[in-house]
């Protein structure tokens, strides 16, 4: 089966054409052609993404994307409904009704973060593929992104139950609020990623220490439930700042140092609610997914979570390539479940869902 997706939730125009299959235990994927423009660039300046401009790109971006598509053979298209900015969702929804109308394809809306799961769950292999199998239930989800901040359960295929969430602001969003305070652009994970990996790298520094100089809380790290807060850290970054930097700004390494130690407590908490819902829940599988999932610290931190405490659980780290927004992982969501037997396919008209949730109970 062949599937033409559309994402466009956020910032990223994305179209995608993937043949999917199915496995006796699971799927396999290949990309038969995929482009995206990021509108990264022009948010810069804003800060953020900026709905109503993101809104204006996409519909300038979508028909010069897809004139470059020649993967005219296919057998449905894929849309994400949500959750992403109302008015950037329309403007994919839009465009995928006109086609699917024109082509007379059916049409297939797709929640953004089961596109995150299912997609970080898949293996690459050669060839613009990758296989997604053996996922033993229970299956245990942290999706992180500039939106979300959530864990996820399933128990059986593409029945979710969200047991922790953010109570305020999402990881990545944190990530970018703090990068605008220490001056450096957006989006911001990533620039606080690399400033925070020069000072764990660099031995011989003096703000290589084992301890940060400076001691950020974690916010809801002993709290009984799953949930999460990032807004409160984001203000005691807010204020540490404001004292550091009542004399003379912060120098170089010391504002590497300070996104060190932002780093390391966001990761001290993601890390402590995961190990407590694996131990909660029993879970066989777990998965990181969203854009926050490319933060190399974060990988290194997992990775030794499930190596020293929790080696039977089989533990999936989605491809660089996929982490961020794209329409590949649509696409995948989409063929998952229309090879189960799904049938999400609409007939009338599909609305953008701003906050869709993906908990099916
Ligand atoms: O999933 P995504 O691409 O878009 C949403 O659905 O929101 O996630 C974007 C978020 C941004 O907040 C960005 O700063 C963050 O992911 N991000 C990172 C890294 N790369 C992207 N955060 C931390 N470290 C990174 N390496
Ligand atoms: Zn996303």
């Amino acid at each position: 089966m062949k599937v033409l997706a559309i994402e466009t939730s956020c910032d990223e125009t994305a179209v995608a054409v993937v043949a999917g299959e199915k496995l006796s235990n699971g799927f396999s994927f290949q990309v038969l052609q995929s482009a995206l423009i990021s509108q990264a660039n022009l948010h810069a300046e804003y800060g953020g993404v900026y709905p109503n401009l993101a809104k204006r790109e996409h519909e300038k971006n979508l028909p010069i994307i897809f004139e470059k598509f020649t993967n005219k053979n296919i057998d449905a298209i894929a849309v994400t409904q949500g959750p992403g900015l109302e008015p950037a969702l329309w403007s994919g929804i839009t465009f995928a009704q006109n086609l699917a109308k024109e082509w007379q394809k059916p049409l297939i809306p797709i929640n953004h973060m089961e596109g995150h799961l299912i997609s970080s769950l898949a293996q690459p292999t050669e060839n613009h593929s990758s296989i997604l199998q053996n996922t033993r239930m229970p299956l245990l989800a942290l999706l992180v992104s500039g939106g979300h901040t959530e864990l996820i359960l399933s128990k059986e295929w593409f029945r979710y139950e969200v047991i922790g969430e953010t109570l305020d602001d999402a990881v990545g969003e944190a990530f970018d609020k703090v990068a605008r305070m220490l001056g450096l652009p957006y989006p911001g994970g990533p620039e606080i990623s690399k400033l925070a990996e020069r000072v764990r790298s660099a031995k011989d520094s003096p703000l290589h220490a084992e301890e940060s100089p400076w001691k950020l809380p974690r916010p809801m790290l002993n709290s009984k439930n799953l949930d999460f807060s990032f807004s409160g850290l984001k203000t005691a970054v807010l204020y540490a700042l404001r004292d550091l930097t009542k004399e003379s700004p912060l120098q170089e390494d010391e504002k590497a140092a300070f996104a060190r130690e932002f780093e390391d407590a966001v990761a001290d908490v993601l890390i402590a609610k995961t190990r407590k819902a694996l131990a909660e829940t029993g879970a066989k599988t777990f998965v990181i997914g969203g854009g926050v999932a490319a933060n190399a610290f974060l990988r290194e931190s997992l990775k030794k979570l499930f190596e020293t405490e929790f080696p039977e659980v089989d533990f999936r780290l989605p491809d660089l390539s996929i982490t961020g927004d794209n329409a590949i992982m649509i696409a995948e969501a989409a063929l998952a479940r229309a090879l189960s037997g799904l049938d999400d396919t609409t007939k009338g008209e599909i609305r953008a869902v701003g906050n869709l949730s993906i908990a099916t109970k």
